[in-house]
Order: structure tokens, then sequence, then C-alpha cells
């Protein structure tokens, strides 16, 4: 028998919030209200810095193709992770983070725990079926007092959620569109990633997952 996490009904009853963490967990279903104000500001924010992929470090090329908002951005190349001002593609300031964003990242943050949240930086990543995440740490933030707000749309996703050592267990975390995930405070450093993305249609977002990551990041 397969097991198919998904066709479980229980996973998303808005307004729940599942501990995975002392100082981390998921708030389902909490941006399905949002979801009508979030998809045309997501749409402004991509004529002004379209998704790309970026390379690692290493030399990878990563499946997921990404995008920012906010005073800053995040960039990988062959030099290294970091945040900056300017849009490398465009040479222009990354777009503004629309309010709607900013909200929305400031209640999950406190309905987690973490008042005062105040996001400079957000990340937006597209996966494809087939895409993936692989583990890492959210590490590049000058202020990790700050929790990291990750918002999930469209197709499922498999979230690895670890310790603070790569080769530390992970759990594996169902996300559905609308699932909120908070990590801040002693679970801040942990590590995570996604599974490939598995083939699918969302009523809403098609063949496509998307994730926004808000972070204090300068
Ligand atoms: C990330 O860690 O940057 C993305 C997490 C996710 O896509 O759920
Ligand atoms: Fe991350």
């Amino acid at each position: 028998m397969t097991l198919d996490l998904f066709a479980d009904a229980d996973l998303q009853q808005p307004g729940r919030l599942d501990s995975i963490g002392a100082q981390s967990c998921v708030l389902r279903g909490f941006a399905l209200p949002w979801v009508e104000r979030l998809l045309p500001a997501l749409a402004e924010v991509l004529v002004q810095a379209p998704f790309r992929q970026m390379v690692t470090p290493g030399g990878f090329t990563m499946s997921a193709s990404l995008s920012s908002c906010g005073a800053l951005g995040w960039t990988s190349d062959r030099d290294g992770y970091r945040y900056t001002r300017l849009d490398p593609q465009s040479g222009r300031p990354w777009p503004a983070m629309p309010e709607v964003f900013r909200q929305l990242a400031v209640e999950a943050a406190r309905t987690a725990g973490f008042e005062h949240f105040v996001p400079d930086a957000c990340l937006i990543n597209r996966y494809l079926p087939g895409a993936k995440m692989s583990l890492h740490q959210d590490r590049n933030e000058r202020d990790l007092t700050a929790p990291v707000v990750s918002v999930s749309l469209g197709l499922p996703a498999i979230f690895l959620f670890g310790g603070h050592a790569r080769s530390d267990r992970t759990q594996r975390i169902p996300l559905l569109h609308g699932d909120i995930v908070v990590w801040g405070g002693v679970d801040r450093l942990r590590f995570h990633g996604v599974l490939p993305i598995k083939d699918g249609h969302h009523p809403q977002l098609g063949a496509e997952r998307l994730n926004f990551t808000l972070r204090t990041a300068g």
C-alpha cells in the first residue's frame, strides 16, 4: 500500500499549529485568506525581478528558480552566498517588499511566539516538478535573533527539518498550499531542505510550488 500523505484532509485544518521544535512550528493554512492579495503583489515583484536560476559556490545550478524583494535580496554565484541591495541581473534595487507580504509574515511570526518581527528581505523560490532544495542553514542574515517565516503555495512539498549538524536526522513535514513554517530562537540555525517536488496540478498555481521566506537580513 502506498501512503498518500496529501490525501489526509486532517493535514490542513486552518488555524492548527503543529510544533516541530522548541521554537518552530507549522501554521496550517495560515496564508489561505491572504492568497488573493499575495498573488497580484508577487506578479508585480516578478516583472521587476524575474525568476532566475542561480549557481552555488560549488558550481551547481540550483533546481529552484529564485527572486527577491525587500531592501535586501539573496544571491548566490561562484563567489558565495550573500545579500545585496541591488539585483545583480538588473543593476537596480530589488523590488520593494509588498505590504501584504510583510503583514502576513509579522502576523505569522507573532502567532508562533516571535513579537516585533521586522523583515527586510524576502526570498521567493519557484519549484517546478523535480526541483528540490538541498539541506542547508539560513545563516547569511545578520540578525539571527529574528525568525525565518516560510510561506508555501501551490504544489505540496515534503519539508526536511533537521538539527544543528548536517548529519542529524530530519523530520519529514508535508507542506500544503497556505501552510507557513516559522523557525527561530534555539531552532534558528537548524538544517532544512525540500525533497523533489512531485508532478501534479494545483487549481490556482498549476504545476508549480512557490515559497517565500522572510527574514531580517541587514
Ligand atoms: C528555503 O529554505 O529557502 C526554502 C524552503 C522551502 O522552499 O520550503
Ligand atoms: Fe532556507
